[in-house]
């Protein structure tokens, strides 16, 4: 079963593949209507279930529209109105859901749900993003990366804000692809050091740097996420933003990474708190190519969870 659940457990050469994929599949469709269907059509017969535990725009809307592109069906189904929501068991769910489709993608809230799904399905899971991880996000930015400036590998990425799903799955990237990462952010919302220490264990240079300024020296990547993520209590909303906006991306920050670094942000964005609009609307800034790519990276995904 080839599931896709974290970037940190996928083969680093099938990482690879899916990436330069995803990129083909984007070029073999440059410029055409979105609803044209791939040339290719290999999730014809295929039907695919899209769970959203947590709101979405681009999730949502990006896998539907990615299994259509390829000649597959789609249904999205909300957690609160399946039975998972009111008392049914995951691996139940998971079960059932395995003699109906044939890939399942899932959004929810603790980990735990998408790894005992994985666990008790038949057919491949993805991780359509948990509390603690978003691989499908930074596939798409690694993708967003490359085709502007060419290959990740040994690149410096840096990350401003809290040590939030997104940066995990960073952190996972920077170990499988081979970039070096440095999280700016406070101490009180510092990522888990397992993930730093697994990046680490596989060659790259990751740091803490507390001082926003310094952290951002010789970016060729420069990266941030909202401040309060869905999971996170709205009760803490001020003390979060009080403890963050040292790292708010501005134009005074960009100009101190290196002159062509790239700006990055998985949006949903909270305008001029995280980011300003001068950085998301400037020059450095990728944040739509960003969106669009992940309609070709999450289509690779699925091509090799699927084997199709
Ligand atoms: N970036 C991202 O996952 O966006 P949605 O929450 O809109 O799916
Ligand atoms: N960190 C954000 C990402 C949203 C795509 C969240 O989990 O809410």
């Amino acid at each position: 079963m080839t599931h896709f659940l974290d970037i940190n457990k996928t083969d680093p050469g099938d990482l690879r593949h899916m990436v330069d994929h995803a990129i083909e599949m984007k070029t073999a469709r440059a410029g055409l209507p979105k609803g044209t269907p791939d040339a290719e059509q290999p999730l014809a017969g295929h039907m695919v279930a899209l769970i959203f535990e947590k709101p979405s725009t681009r999730t949502r809307v990006s896998f539907d529209l990615g299994v259509r592109q390829m000649g597959g069906q789609t249904m999205v189904l909300s957690g609160s109105e399946m039975q998972l929501g009111h008392g049914e068991t995951i691996a139940d769910t998971a079960r059932v859901l395995s003699r109906y489709v044939d890939l399942v993608m899932i959004r929810t809230f603790e980990e735990e749900v998408l790894l005992e799904m994985a666990e008790h399905a038949s057919v491949p899971v993805i991780n359509g993003l948990t509390n603690r991880t978003h691989p499908c996000q930074i596939m798409a930015d690694v993708m967003t990366f490359e085709e502007h400036r060419g290959p990740i590998k040994g690149k410096k990425v840096v990350w401003c804000g809290d040590g939030n799903n997104v940066f995990a799955s960073f952190a996972h990237a920077a170990g499988q692809f081979g970039f070096d990462l440095t999280f700016a952010g406070p101490e009180t919302l510092d990522p888990e050091r397992l993930f730093l220490d697994e990046a680490r264990a596989k060659g790259v240079t990751v740091e803490i740097e507390r001082d926003a300024d310094k952290a951002v020296a010789n970016a060729d990547l420069v990266v941030t996420d909202t401040w309060v993520s869905m999971h996170d209590s709205q009760t803490a909303r001020e003390r979060r933003h009080n403890q963050l906006r040292p790292y708010q991306v501005n134009e005074a920050l960009m100009a101190k990474a290196s002159p062509d670094a790239l700006f990055m942000h998985c949006l949903p964005a909270h305008r001029n708190e995280e980011a300003t609009d001068a950085v998301m609307d400037g020059p450095h800034s990728v944040i739509f190519d960003e969106a669009e790519n992940r309609l070709h990276a999450q289509k690779a995904i699925m091509r090799h969870c699927l084997g199709v």
